[in-house]
């Protein structure tokens, strides 16, 4: 009975979905709020978006070192990303093959992978090596006791997997958003801080928010409206799958540097925000580069691995501190907007709002529109 309900209402959902997706672009709108709301609605995000499309897990600056690596998950799926002994970024799964446990938590360096249940060990690519007393048992040890690997593709030192391996290649796709970014050497810095957070709101919340420059000078009134107002952002072209704004800096703003010999005088007056859809969000000023990585917990809570990288290669020089706290203080403010916003989502008596033109919303609008193409295929 319960079922029934949240088939039919998953049903009404989409026909919403689709209805305001079709909107003329004048008539840009929110998504229907219970796609916010919605844990069917999840289950089909996750399906037909987290195991289909090239998903971020993380930074290739994490893992500097052949050997280093981090575990982490994906749609209920652990995962294991690691730089392997060519120096190639690899994903494996994280689930031994014989009784499943996980074979490494956290962050660190190994030269083998060796699982902590009964000691089977596998190489850094995933090979499995030795299972201990278990020689006579060699015509078992077929291929499928490899642990498996991933679709990968490395893109601007940001690691993405494709977990049901059909996606196209990600690069071909997003080339000819690269010069939006080239001038800023994106892929030259050095990576300086990682964090993680979990907050009480959708994750499409979050998106929207970060790719969004109408908040920022009434959110951010006390942070960012004296860096990069609302009235200075503009929204640039973009390839599909992606989004992308500049948010220009006020005249009293000081140059941010160091920054590349290569940027033209404006690039000096702009970060470039842009979002690769569904779950990498990302600022690029002329000295750092700000990334978030979002995954949904529930359709209440989204997970946040946030981080920085920059033309300064010390992280405890007092410049990237400075900009940590900054950023620590405008996620703060975000944050209570976004989890307020989770609750306003819930009301019966709202029903979605129209967006503000395209500098200011059209970002929410392409998110709206890729987000409708792909559950409603
Ligand atoms: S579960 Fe890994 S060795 Fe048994
Ligand atoms: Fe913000």
């Amino acid at each position: 009975m319960h079922q029934q309900h949240d088939h039919s209402s998953l049903q009404t959902l989409l026909q919403q979905l689709a209805q305001s997706a079709a909107q003329p672009v004048q008539q840009a709108c929110t998504m229907p709020p219970a796609a916010y709301t919605s844990e069917a609605f999840l289950s089909l995000e996750r399906e037909a978006i987290f195991r289909a499309e090239w998903v971020c897990l993380g930074h290739a600056g994490q893992i500097a070192q052949p050997g280093d690596y981090f575990a982490c998950e994906l749609a209920g799926e652990p995962l294991l990303v690691i730089r392997g002994k060519e120096g190639q970024v690899q994903v494996l799964s994280n689930v031994c093959r014989h009784r499943a446990n996980l074979i490494a938590q956290g962050t660190g360096n190994r030269q083998r992978l060796v699982c902590s249940y009964h000691a089977w060990s596998y190489d850094l690519g995933g090979r499995l090596l030795h299972a201990p007393l278990m020689e006579e048992a060699a015509a078992r040890r077929t291929s499928r006791c490899d642990l498996p690997v991933f679709a990968t593709e490395l893109w601007q030192d940001f690691i993405f997997v494709n977990l049901d391996g059909q996606a196209a290649p990600l690069g071909p796709r997003l080339a000819s958003f690269l010069p939006a970014i080239k001038n800023y050497d994106v892929l030259g810095r050095h990576h300086q801080f990682v964090g993680h957070e979990v907050w009480h709101t959708n994750w499409k919340c979050l998106v929207e928010n970060f790719m969004e420059g109408y908040h920022l000078s009434a959110a951010h009134a006390k942070t960012l409206h004296a860096i990069t107002p609302t009235a200075l952002c503009r929204k640039i072209a973009t390839p599909p799958g992606m989004t992308a704004y500049t948010a220009g800096y006020a005249p009293s703003v000081p140059e941010r540097g160091p920054y590349p010999d290569a940027l033209s005088p404006q690039e000096r007056r702009y970060s470039v925000l842009f979002s690769v859809f569904p779950n990498l969000l990302v600022s690029v000023a002329p000295n750092v580069t700000l990334y978030l990585l979002v995954q949904p917990v529930d359709a209440d809570q989204v997970a946040i691995k946030w981080g920085l990288t920059g033309t300064i290669a010390d992280p405890q020089h007092p410049d990237v501190i400075r900009y940590r706290e900054l950023c620590e203080d405008f996620n703060l403010e975000d944050r209570a907007q976004l989890e307020a916003v989770q609750q306003g989502l819930k009301s019966r008596h709202y029903h979605g709002g129209p967006l503000a033109p395209a500098d200011f919303e059209g970002t929410v609008w392409d998110f709206h529109q890729y987000i409708a193409g792909r559950v409603l295929r």
